[in-house]
């Protein structure tokens, strides 16, 4: 265990905000956890744990202890003719173990390609892309809790997993650190070409009869295209959930703005893109000073190197202003503003 006093937290989180915590702490493995929660210098100052810090915004120092999960480890928990449970270490980066599970022949998580962040954080916000989200291949996590050091064992089911929704955004939120997360891969996977953009860039690539690897190449051709990387121009991805509102109300925007595009869900309800909604209040490729709305995906926030949290905090709450008052509709960041 590792501990650092005034650390920079510029390159440890992907919206590259220059702030510093009073402690950072790197921890390799459950036993370093342990270690660190039974510490004075962990209970008597607040506590901020980072994966791979892509889906935060710091607006300032952090005057507590930073956690910097690095827990490795790719593990055959249980393997037969059609299907293998991999456990991975909380701490790996989402995206090599993607490539490392395509190499291997394992589907299931190549539409997730190139996702920013680290094994742990990807079930917490259950992430999700272009038709599947992690809980359709989710097994288990393994997670300590932060008061009692207690290991517990959360299935598919305890994780009340939703719309980038997790336990461990709601009622659990703060209480644990998972340290390890186990995903069921498929030997036979089935490839899902549902999302329009996968099947037209397959088509432009002249692939009638995609694997797993060409899936992965085109979401990544995908983003690459639309998302800003994150070692170029800081960002946390999309800032906002794309918004559920009432079919009767979107049929009443929809008179108003005939191209409102929408996503028929269960209750009667129509997921909006957040981002048709913020481009059409004006604010797409728009910068202010050092910040400003991608010019690709208005969608996403993104700060060009000296832009502090506080001000792209203060350019979500117009943006989220904006969208209220001309489509009477709220947006919730999908950022954990700190
Ligand atoms: N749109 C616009 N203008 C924009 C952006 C989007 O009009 O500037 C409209 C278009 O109609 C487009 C539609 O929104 O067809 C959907 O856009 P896109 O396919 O880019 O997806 P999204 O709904 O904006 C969501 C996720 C992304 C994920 C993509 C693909 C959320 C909050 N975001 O974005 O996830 O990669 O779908 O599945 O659900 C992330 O969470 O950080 C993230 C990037």
């Amino acid at each position: 265990m590792q501990i650092t006093e005034h650390a920079n937290l510029k390159q440890f989180n992907s919206f590259g905000m220059n702030v510093t915590s009073r402690y950072m702490v790197e921890v390799n493995s459950e036993e370093d956890v342990k270690e660190l929660i039974a510490s004075d210098l962990f209970k008597q100052n607040d506590h901020l744990i980072l994966g791979g810090g892509s889906n935060v915004l710091l607006t300032d120092n952090f005057e507590g202890v930073v956690v910097r999960n690095v827990i490795a480890g790719r593990e055959v928990v249980e393997e037969n003719k059609d299907f293998v449970k991999v456990k991975f270490g909380s701490g790996e980066n989402w995206h090599d173990c993607v490539l490392w599970t395509i190499e291997n022949d394992w589907g299931g998580i190549e539409n997730l390609s190139l996702i920013p962040g680290t094994i742990g954080a990807a079930p917490m916000q259950n992430i999700g892309a272009y038709g599947v989200e992690i809980k359709d291949v989710f097994e288990e996590l393994s997670a300590i809790h932060l008061e009692t050091g207690m290991t517990r064992i959360f299935r598919n089911n305890e994780c009340e997993f939703g719309y980038r929704e997790s336990v461990f955004k709601k009622e659990l939120k703060g209480k644990y650190l998972i340290t390890s997360v186990t995903l069921r891969l498929s030997k036979k996977p089935d490839i899902n070409i549902s999302y329009g953009a996968i099947a037209e860039t397959l088509n432009s690539l002249n692939i009638a009869d995609p694997t797993i690897s060409d899936v992965s190449r085109a979401v990544i051709q995908i983003r690459q295209s639309k998302l800003p990387d994150p070692a170029e121009i800081g960002n946390a991805g999309s800032f906002f959930k794309n918004p559920t509102i009432p079919s009767q109300k979107f049929e009443d925007l929809k008179a108003s703005y005939p191209n409102i595009p929408g996503y028929p869900q269960p209750n009667d309800q129509v997921k909006v893109p957040a981002g048709w909604l913020i481009e059409n209040c004006g604010w797409k490729g728009k910068t202010i000073g050092e910040i400003g709305v991608h010019k690709n995906q208005a969608l996403v926030l993104v700060n060009y190197g000296n832009g502090r949290g506080k001000d792209i905090e203060n350019l979500s709450k117009e943006i989220r202003a904006s969208v209220r008052e001309k489509f009477g509709i709220e947006l919730t960041p999908e950022v954990n503003i700190i």
